[in-house]
Parts: C-alpha cells; sequence; structure tokens
C-alpha cells in the first residue's frame, strides 16, 4: 500500500503541478494522489461537482475552499483516504450533512474535503438499517415510512446522518428510545490506521461506546446498523401563536415538562424574531405523536386552547412529511448562522428568564447596531428532554454523553442568531455567547443549571467532551489514544471539538 501511494504521488505531482502552481502544498499533493487511485472520486475547483459539495452546508459561514473535494464510494476508498493523510500528513476535514454551524468543524480552507455523499446506501436487514453517511434523515425517513418503521433521529429532515448520530441525537422518539446513538447496533468505521473495523457490543465495544456521542475524534464512519422500530402515520405538525402568547405557552410548557408524560409525544418550542427579514415575530410549537390519532391526546389538548394561535398545520400524516428538508421554507445554505445552548432542569422561573433575556438582548443587538443592522432572524428554542432520553442508555451498553447519571427530565435552550451579510458574522456570534452566558448565569442562580453541553448544539469555544464527566472525559482520551495514538483525527483533521 505505501510503496504505491509513494509511486502515485511522484507520478501525478509533475502533470498537475501547473493546474495547482509550481510548488504543490501537502494537502494537492494528497488531492493529486487520490486523483490519479480513483478519478471519479476526486474534484477539483471549477467542476459543478466541487462548487455543489462546497456549497452544502446547513450556514453560508461554513463555505469552503478545499484543495480538492473527495467522494469515497466505498469504505476502502476511506480506508486508502486515511493512510494517504497519514502518509504525507494533509489536513482534512470530513463533512456527512453539513449542518453543524461552526466554521471549520466539516470543511476548510485549502484542505482536503471528505464529503460522505456517495455513501449513501440505505438497506434493511430483519430490524435493522444499515445507513450510510452520504443521507439526510428525509432521505432515510421516506425509505422507513414505506415499510412502516423508523429509525429514532433528527427532528428536521436536511440534517445529516454522520454528524447527528456521531454526536447523540435527539429525536421525536425520544423518550421510548433514548439518543439516535443508543439504537446503533454497529459502526463500521475507518480508523487512524485505515483498518476498516466493526465496532459493537463484541467487538472493539470501547470504540462502540466513544462513537455515541464522542463525534469525530475516533475514525470516519462508513456505516451505521441502527435499529428500526414499528411507526405508521403519525399525528404532528405546527402551532403558530403571536408573539404575546408567549408567556402562556411557555407556563404550558413546564406544565408538560413537570409531568410524566406521555412517551409517545415530543415537542419543540421556536421563539422566533425574524422582523429584519419582513417575515415578523410568533411562537411556534412543533408537536409530534407517534400514533395516527386525529384529534389532539390529552397530553397535547391545552395547547390548542392558548389565546393568540394564528395557524395550526397538526394533522395524521406520514412521519416524512412532518420532518420537510426546508423548514420555515428557508433551504439550508441561505443564511450564516452561530448558535449556543445551555442546559438546566425544568423550571417555569427560568424560562422565563430565557425568554426575557432573549427579547432584551435581541432589543439591544438593534439599538447598538443603529442603521448599520443588516437583516436577519433571531431564534430561541426550547427543547424539553425527557427521563426516557437520558435514561435509554443504560439498556444498550451506555453512551459518552454522561447523562444517564443525571436524574429527570432536563431543558435544552438553543439560541441562533442568523445573518445574511458576513460582515455580521462576528457581532453575531459575540452577542449570542453573551446571551447564553446571562441565561447560564440566571440558571445558576435558580439553582437549576446542569453543567452539560451537548455537541450537536455547541458554539466553537464551548467544550462538550469536558462536560460528559471526568470519567467520560477521560475514558474518551484512552479510546482515543488507543485507536488514533499518533492523532490523526485530532491534529490533521481540521474541526471537532477539543478532546
Ligand atoms: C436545522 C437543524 C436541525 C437540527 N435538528 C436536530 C435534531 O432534531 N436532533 C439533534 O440531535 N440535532 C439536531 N441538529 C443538530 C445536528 O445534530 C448537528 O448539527 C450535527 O452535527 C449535524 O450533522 P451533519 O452530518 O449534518 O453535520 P456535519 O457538519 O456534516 O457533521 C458534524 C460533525 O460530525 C463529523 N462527521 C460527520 N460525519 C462523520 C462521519 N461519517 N465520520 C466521522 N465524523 C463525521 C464532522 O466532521 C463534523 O465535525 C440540527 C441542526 C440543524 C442545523
Ligand atoms: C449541481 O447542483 C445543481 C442544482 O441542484 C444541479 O442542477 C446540477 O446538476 C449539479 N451539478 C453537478 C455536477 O452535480
Ligand atoms: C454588508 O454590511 C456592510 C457593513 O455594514 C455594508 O457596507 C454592505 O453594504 C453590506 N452588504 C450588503 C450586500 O448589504
Amino acid at each position: 500500500m505505501q510503496n504505491i501511494l509513494l509511486f502515485l504521488v511522484s507520478l501525478t505531482i509533475t502533470p498537475y503541478s501547473q493546474a495547482y502552481g509550481s510548488k504543490p502544498t501537502r494537502e494537492q499533493v494528497c488531492c493529486l494522489a487520490l486523483h490519479g487511485l480513483f478519478p471519479a472520486e476526486v474534484n477539483f475547483q471549477g467542476s459543478g461537482t466541487y462548487t455543489n459539495e462546497t456549497h452544502k452546508y446547513f450556514s453560508a459561514a461554513n463555505f469552503v475552499q478545499p484543495a480538492c473535494v473527495f467522494l469515497p464510494a466505498t469504505a476502502a476508498h476511506v480506508s486508502y483516504a486515511v493512510q494517504l493523510f497519514n502518509k504525507v500528513k494533509c489536513n482534512f476535514a470530513i463533512r456527512s450533512g453539513g449542518h453543524l454551524p461552526v466554521p471549520g468543524s466539516n470543511g476548510r480552507n485549502g484542505a482536503v474535503l471528505l464529503a460522505t455523499s456517495k455513501l449513501n446506501h440505505v438497506k434493511f436487514k430483519g430490524s435493522v438499517a444499515k445507513i450510510g453517511p452520504g443521507n439526510t434523515w428525509i432521505d432515510v425517513y421516506r425509505k422507513t415510512d414505506l415499510i412502516g418503521q423508523v429509525v429514532p433521529d433528527g427532528r428536521v429532515g436536511s440534517v445529516g446522518v454522520g454528524g447527528l448520530v456521531l454526536g447523540g441525537g435527539v429525536s421525536f422518539q425520544q423518550s421510548d428510545y433514548g439518543f439516535a446513538c443508543d439504537n446503533v447496533v454497529n459502526f463500521q468505521v475507518v480508523t487512524a490506521d485505515g483498518k476498516i473495523r466493526n465496532a459493537n457490543a463484541i467487538s472493539n465495544p470501547d470504540l462502540f461506546w466513544a462513537l455515541k456521542g464522542g463525534g469525530n475524534r475516533f475514525g470516519i464512519v462508513t456505516s451505521f446498523d441502527m435499529k428500526m422500530y414499528p411507526l405508521g402515520r403519525i399525528y404532528g405538525g405546527e402551532l403558530t401563536y403571536q408573539y404575546s402568547s408567549l408567556p402562556e405557552v411557555l407556563a404550558q410548557v413546564d406544565k408538560y415538562h413537570g409531568e410524566d408524560r406521555d412517551s409517545k409525544s415530543s415537542i419543540i418550542v421556536n421563539v422566533i424574531d425574524a422582523n429584519d427579514l419582513g417575515y415578523g415575530q410568533f411562537v411556534e410549537v412543533v408537536l409530534y405523536y407517534g400514533k395516527p390519532v386525529s384529534s389532539p391526546p390529552p397530553v397535547f389538548q391545552p395547547f390548542f386552547g392558548i389565546p393568540g394561535l394564528i395557524a395550526n398545520t397538526v394533522t395524521t400524516k406520514p412521519f416524512s412529511v412532518l420532518v420537510p428538508a426546508d423548514k420555515q421554507g428557508l433551504p439550508p445554505g441561505v443564511l450564516s448562522h452561530t448558535w449556543r445552548s445551555v442546559t438546566y432542569q425544568p423550571s417555569a422561573a427560568v424560562n422565563e428568564r430565557v425568554s426575557d433575556i432573549f427579547q432584551e438582548e435581541v432589543k439591544s443587538f438593534r439599538e447598538e447596531r443603529g442603521t448599520d443592522l443588516q437583516p436577519g432572524i433571531f431564534t430561541l428554542a426550547y427543547e424539553p428532554y425527557s427521563t426516557g432520553l437520558t435514561a435509554a442508555s443504560q439498556r444498550t451498553g451506555g453512551n459518552a454523553l454522561g447523562l444517564d447519571a443525571r436524574k429527570g427530565p432536563l431543558m435544552l435552550a438553543l439560541l441562533t442568531y442568523s445573518w445574511t451579510n458576513q460582515t455580521e458574522s462576528a457581532l453575531r456570534t459575540a452577542a449570542v455567547k453573551k446571551s447564553v452566558e446571562r441565561m447560564k448565569a440566571a440558571s445558576l442562580a435558580a439553582g437549576k443549571h446542569i453543567d452539560w453541553i451537548y455537541l450537536n448544539a455547541a458554539a466553537p469555544d464551548q467544550l462538550p467532551y469536558q462536560s460528559y464527566g471526568k470519567g467520560n472525559f477521560e475514558r474518551l482520551r484512552r479510546v482515543r489514544d488507543r485507536y488514533d495514538p499518533k492523532g490523526v483525527f485530532s491534529k490533521l483533521q481540521s474541526g471537532g471539538f477539543p478532546l
């Protein structure tokens, strides 16, 4: 393998060096070598595929200009690439659905972009779905709907399989089945040495555990084998309220969250201020109920009685219809986004403080920008997590997230600022940080704070692994050192949170 690679590297440098300039970078050398091995899978600047792949991101701030886009079609392609990156020491990044709005986490200018678009198989074997990281959730749900099954995963269709599952994965089916990662029975993963391994309860069990929440520090996952569960048509959609209904909505959310909720139910609350884009201000409650009922189940009835309800799309429908690819009619890549989250025990008082801080901070952001303010959107999401979500991992051998030890339900509040004009990137990122620090202070002051940072909702400077508990953090590091002693995925890979 190594000799072949070196031969190809020397062979390809000369003819292609003109295209890149006289002295290619290490990353360009890797691209040329990959092109020599797999010409159909390597795309250079100027090709339509390169243009499309470098724009497959949720946040426009993540668009990149890599040295090339490598689209492996098999695990063997990935294995060759990892050995090459190791040998030539080139920087690379991995992208699945591109939805993590952390610039650099899924692509970097000048690095090799390994995008999983061609690893897009979905195969069913008994009650297990084999899913490639090149799928988005809508791709998967359209297929599972046809056989009356579901894989517990993302709540927005455009999100990728790869990042969501490796970071944990919160689904509408969370109360019954836990995190998405808890439903993985086997990861096919290419580790730093280029080996294609299976990680499951019997083979490489330590790696299996680490991949359940550990993100991209351990290898490149080329296939996820996940448990499926029967699901027919569901009941769900969105209730949209006037902005002034927010206190009543939050009061109802707290009641819903505090009770031992019906495990078939799940909600998300979005508080949206899109005035600067002309879409107004409103509160949206996304409801999901995993049975084909035709009228609101008791757990949801109070939401239908809150004054100020202005739109209602809640009906019985196939699951894949509930999770459209482009929420709010804005497809991925139109806006840039930055987000940050805070986690606390259910508390009506903290929920209220969080929404007050949101409104105060948005107001002061607008005032400070004055006539320089650029169009954008401010969104505060409340995600009530159930006890079932945090407890389920214990049935399946545990995960790295460290929530099983923390009893009871919890609230994740996620603040997102979105914008059109890149000159506001730094300003909006800093403003989100300041706001969420205030929200954290409020939850601390109320004695409700939970020092847990969800990787899939983290800002660039947050430290999710450290928040998974000392024992889990150290165990993750030990597994990392065992499978990647030279730090290929920590040093050569760009992006990912520090471990
Ligand atoms: C609109 C929207 C809705 C969302 N809804 C949910 C939700 O319902 N539940 C939830 O839990 N989260 C949700 N998220 C958060 C989401 O889980 C994260 O953003 C996740 O990282 C996205 O995965 P991706 O594959 O699209 O992203 P990517 O940016 O492609 O990947 C994220 C990270 O994982 C790494 N990675 C990706 N694939 C692989 C692989 N095969 N092997 C190794 N590393 C890999 C990448 O290097 C990157 O660092 C949502 C995000 C958005 C923007
Ligand atoms: C790029 O995307 C556009 C729009 O989706 C599509 O029409 C075009 O065929 C794509 N080009 C390639 C080379 O995939
Ligand atoms: C972006 O913002 C800058 C600085 O406020 C401004 O000068 C520029 O005109 C804006 N660009 C667009 C396209 O609106």
